[in-house]
């Protein structure tokens, strides 16, 4: 990497200009006099790649910014000390990110998606080319979890990974148990308020909290986890009635992402659960997101904050933006990728989970005797069981200890064949109790 003249300005590429790029131009501009005091010498912003340089842009008003939007995002690189790309998916993101490494610039990339698809290739790139990459925006949005996990543990033996990353999902499932909205209406909402996804079936589906789980679990465990490691299910599966249902009985769902060392292995998966309305997840409300890690030494640590939206978000950029100039005035370089520890990486079944089972059954003696004997034939131990009356029907909540998917699985179905039993009426994990 080579060092600018002193005093000498460092060339700012910003790659998008939509919901993070817009505020990651504001506040290099606003902010421009303090970040060169901390930087040790200006951050000009030589350009702003977009698809669109005509379209009008509502956020750069006033800015003078708007000058500086091209379309030609590979010249762009190809003149800067440092690039950012929040431009979002897969290509041209991978390309200019690989172009800009390759004429010596070090990168900074908010983009999830590319990391946990293809990250160590970018990591190897920068790491031959003697730059530095930076992603703390990645992983929920403005929280710093990324830098602590891969510097300050770095000297642990981090344990386990259990969090909420995906703020459009928390942001919906908060809005449909306080106001018992439809999850379609919500999830245009955090569109509108720049939490989702270009494409939002990535947050509801799981898969944006897939890719943050796979890159937070390959910084803790010095292990590769691709975003195809992780077990993903999303929202979409969840009705009115489970939310309902979990708050008028002091739980809330929310989407999770645990990452866990176990005697065998890494396992890493996404999911939604139950969680007691006591428990500080429980707590974390509209977009914000918070991550434990659990960690040999340093023991129980909580990161909390804002998870998505374009300031939060451009905050952690630009936190990056400064470490990676700093390097350029006064040499040194940011981490490598580590991955040294080569775990194995274990599909979820191997994962110990907790589920509670929500069963209709005839209201008649010996039923729940009937239940019982099924879920132990499957070597799956009850923790407790709750009967509320119905019409007609009873209402059975069976709560098991933990135990391994398919045996889970297994107890079911054996469940859904017994004659007493009417429906299986939801089928939920639980975290936290
Ligand atoms: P937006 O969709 O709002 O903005 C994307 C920007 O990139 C737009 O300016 C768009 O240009 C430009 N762009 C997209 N594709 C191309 C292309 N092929 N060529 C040139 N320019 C292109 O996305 P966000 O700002 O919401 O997200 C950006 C990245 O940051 C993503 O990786 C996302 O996952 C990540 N992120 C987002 C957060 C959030 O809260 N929104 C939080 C944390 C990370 P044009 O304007 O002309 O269409
Ligand atoms: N769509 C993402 C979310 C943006 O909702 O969390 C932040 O990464």
């Amino acid at each position: 990497m080579s060092r600018p003249p002193a005093g000498s300005p460092l060339r700012v590429a910003l790659l998008g200009c939509g919901v993070v790029g817009t505020e990651v131009a504001r506040l290099l501009q606003s902010q421009s006099t303090e970040l060169a005091a901390r930087v040790g010498a200006p951050l000009e912003l030589a350009g702003i790649a977009v698809r669109d340089a005509s379209r009008p842009r509502e956020g750069l008003e006033g800015t003078g910014l708007d000058a500086l939007l091209t379309e030609d995002g590979e010249g762009l690189v190809r003149r800067a000390d440092i690039v950012i790309e929040v431009m979002g998916g897969i290509e041209p993101a991978r390309g200019l990110l690989l172009a800009a490494i390759e004429s010596g610039a070090s990168v900074i990339t908010a983009n999830k998606a590319l990391l946990a698809q293809d990250g160590p290739t970018l990591y190897a790139a920068a790491d031959a080319a003697g730059v530095d990459i930076y992603f703390e925006a990645a992983v929920a949005g403005a929280i710093p979890i990324v830098r602590p996990v891969r510097e300050s543990l770095a000297g642990d033996h981090v344990e386990r990974i259990l969090g909420i990353v995906n703020g459009t999902t928390n942001y919906v499932l908060d809005r449909m148990a306080s106001e018992g909205l439809d999850l379609d209406v919500v999830v245009k909402e955090a569109q509108r308020l720049g939490y989702a996804e270009a494409d939002p079936s990535a947050d509801v589906d799981g898969h944006d909290a897939a890719a943050k789980a796979a890159i937070l679990a390959s910084l803790a465990f010095h292990t590769r986890v691709r975003l195809e490691d992780v077990a993903v299910e999303g929202i979409m599966g969840l009705t009115a009635q489970d939310i309902a249902w979990a708050k008028a009985n002091d739980q809330v769902v929310k989407l999770l992402a645990i990452a866990e060392r176990t005697e065998d292995g890494v396992v890493v998966r996404v999911h939604p659960a139950l969680v007691p309305a006591a428990h500080p997840l429980a707590g974390v409300h509209g977009a914000f997101n918070a991550v434990f890690v659990e960690a040999r030494s340093a023991g129980e640590l909580m990161f909390y904050g804002r998870g998505a939206g374009g300031e939060p978000t451009a905050s952690a950029v630009l936190g990056d933006v400064v470490s990676a100039a700093r390097h350029r005035v006064l040499g040194g370089k940011g981490p490598v990728e580590s991955s040294y520890a080569q775990l194995p990486v274990l599909p979820a079944s191997h994962a110990l989970t907790r589920v509670q089972i929500r069963l209709d059954v005839q209201d008649r003696p010996g039923v729940l005797a009937k239940v019982a004997a099924v879920v132990a034939e499957h070597g799956v131990s009850i923790e407790a069981v709750r009967q509320a009356p119905g019409d007609g029907v009873a209402h059975l909540v069976v709560t098991t200890h933990a135990a391994s998917q398919e045996a889970l699985d297994a107890t079911v179905e054996a469940i859904r064949g017994i004659d007493v039993v009417d429906t299986v009426v939801s089928v939920l994990r639980v975290e936290g109790f």
